[in-house]
């Protein structure tokens, strides 16, 4: 079990991300419930996790799945009650388990009590809450655009005024310039803490010093003296692990960030690597095959960048991104082989691994038509686009890629009806293909793509180089083939991934021809012809 009370215990864990809405439902209600993360909570620890990071579990109107928080002291009810979560807490806790919190900072919910205020009149004492500007009803302060689509300008006409949203409408954004905001905010973290939470998790935390005049949303200048207070005043009252989502982060960003002296979060979950299957300059939407070369010149930027100065986060899903084994993998023949190459290349990196809910079975992407699409972000774009003339089919192409509802549908944990999420029919459509992938079926099965992450997070916790060691990247310009090493003073690791479906020839270097092989998605490890999707893994003590 990894010690808390040390600085850093963190870069020894592997994390877990629940996405409570599509983890298992309790009460018959089709949605994930609070009792429901409790129920699998042994199956986690079968898994080898050292945290859970839960996404909002706070009370919400749930426009933005809970995104958009109308009490951040109070649980949803249909997740349950704070005595639900407690127990989590406490029960987590015994099996060696953190319970990180997702902290939205950057906005609350239109139905939060400070935003009701704020617009009663320009004078009421919550109005600087939130950020607000003059203009006319036809005439918004600027052209920015939300995230989620129209203008990021909403007009009120009891306060005669505009405020800024960078997400839905229904998601104001806070004003950070306030002292008292963020007084508010690092209150309600302490109180949090004080129930025994071990992590949060810092939602578009690269947003929150936003200076709407200059147009600019992310990386705003205030931003890092935002964090170190943030940090002061919270974090560094004890040992926690804290992340922050920054989709804009670059790497001297990345070193501030994750500063070794614990000045602002331990790591950030950058995304460069997220953006190299689409169109240069355009959106997610936008595909573009993916270039292996430059995403392995990107790892190695990211893993020889924060080397020593830093640290990385390492993945490849979350509930905002499509399942990784249907966009890098093959999710047909080869899924299995696929998925367990996928989790090698990047469990073998240096950093915190997080794995999100059904990623260790290798679930995929869903197929859904638009009507029974969840997410409003989806939804938006596939109105916008149809209206400025793009063919319905291409956009239903996009969405069945990257859609944020391939993540989210009900985590799949049996053969029978609903998956075993619920009784009854799921607030999101059941992948059909639970027949076949679901976790009762790959517990049993030593050869799952489940057994394959637990070897994987057992390998982090048994040899320290996984933690440790740098990076040094190998046959840099093959398209097929990822390859890399690491190394201390006293071993070395070998990480092999062949990323076709086709045999691909390679020669081990001779440092590891007698090398042990740690792991393999296959039987034996070839030795000069990877079979499809092959992954290896070796390791060697260096002669003293
Ligand atoms: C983050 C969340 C995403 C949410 C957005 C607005 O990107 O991960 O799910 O929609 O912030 O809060
Ligand atoms: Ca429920």
């Amino acid at each position: 079990m990894l010690d808390r009370t040390k600085p850093n215990w963190w870069k020894s864990a592997v994390i877990y991300q629940v996405y409570p809405k599509s983890f298992q439902d309790t009460n018959g209600d089709g949605v994930g419930d609070l009792p429901g993360v409790i129920q699998r909570l042994d199956y986690l620890k079968e898994l080898g996790v050292d945290g859970i990071w839960l996404s909002p579990i706070y009370a919400s109107p749930q426009v933005d799945n809970g995104y958009d928080i109308s009490d951040y002291q109070a649980i949803y009810p249909v997740f349950g009650t704070m005595e639900n979560f407690e127990e989590l807490v406490k029960e987590a806790k015994a099996r060696g388990i953190s319970i990180i919190l997702d902290l939205v900072l950057n906005h609350t919910s239109d139905q939060h009590r400070w935003f009701w205020e704020a617009k009663k009149s320009r004078e009421n004492p919550y109005h600087d809450y939130y950020v607000w500007r003059d203009g006319t009803p036809d005439c918004p302060p600027n052209d920015m655009m939300s995230g989620f689509g129209g203008s990021a300008w909403e007009y009120v006409p009891e306060v005669g005024q505009y405020y800024f949203h960078q997400f839905a409408p229904e998601q104001p954004d806070l004003n950070w310039d306030n002292p008292k905001v963020r007084r508010e905010l690092y209150d309600m973290i302490l109180f949090w803490m004080d129930k025994g939470v071990e992590g949060f998790r810092l939602d578009v935390i690269d947003q929150i010093a936003k200076e709407p005049d200059a147009k600019i949303t992310a990386n705003g200048p205030k931003l890092h003296d935002y964090l170190r207070e943030l940090s002061r005043e919270t974090f560094q009252k004890g040992y926690y692990v804290t992340v922050g989502e920054a989709w804009g982060a670059d790497l001297e960003r990345a070193r501030l960030y994750s500063a070794p002296d614990g000045s602002e979060l331990s790591m950030v979950f950058q995304f460069e690597h997220m953006g190299l299957d689409q169109q240069p300059g355009k959106e997610k939407w936008d595909l573009a095959p993916l270039s292996l070369t430059k995403l392995k010149a990107c790892m190695e930027r990211w893993q020889k960048g924060l080397h020593g100065c830093g640290w990385n986060s390492l993945f490849l899903d979350n509930h905002d991104l499509p399942r990784i084994v249907s966009r890098w993998g093959n999710d047909g023949e080869y899924r299995a082989e696929s998925a367990k190459m996928l989790a090698t290349m990047i469990h073998g990196m240096q950093g915190t691994p997080y794995i999100y809910q059904g990623e260790e079975l290798g679930m995929t992407n869903i197929k859904l038509p638009i009507e029974e699409h969840e997410d409003l972000e989806t939804i938006n774009m596939y109105h916008e686009r149809v209206a400025e003339g793009y063919d319905p089919e291409d956009v239903m192409r996009s969405i069945d890629a990257r859609s944020r509802d391939n993540a989210r549908t009900p985590m799949q944990w049996s053969d029978g009806e609903y998956a075993g999420f619920s009784a009854v029919k799921p607030w999101m459509p059941v992948n059909p293909n639970y027949l076949t992938v679901n976790a009762e079926a790959q517990q049993k099965d030593p050869q799952s793509v489940f057994h394959y992450y637990r070897r994987l997070i057992a390998l982090r916790k048994e040899y320290p180089i996984f933690v440790e060691g740098d990076f040094c990247l190998l046959e840099a310009e093959s398209e097929q083939l990822m390859v890399y090493t690491r190394n201390t003073d006293d071993a070395s690791l070998l990480v092999v991934c062949n990323f076709t479906g086709e045999p691909q020839n390679f020669a081990r270097p001779a440092d590891f021809q007698t090398a042990e092989c740690l792991l393999c998605n296959y039987e034996t490890p070839s030795a000069d012809t990877l079979r499809p999707y092959e992954a290896q893994i070796f390791y060697c003590q260096k002669k003293a």
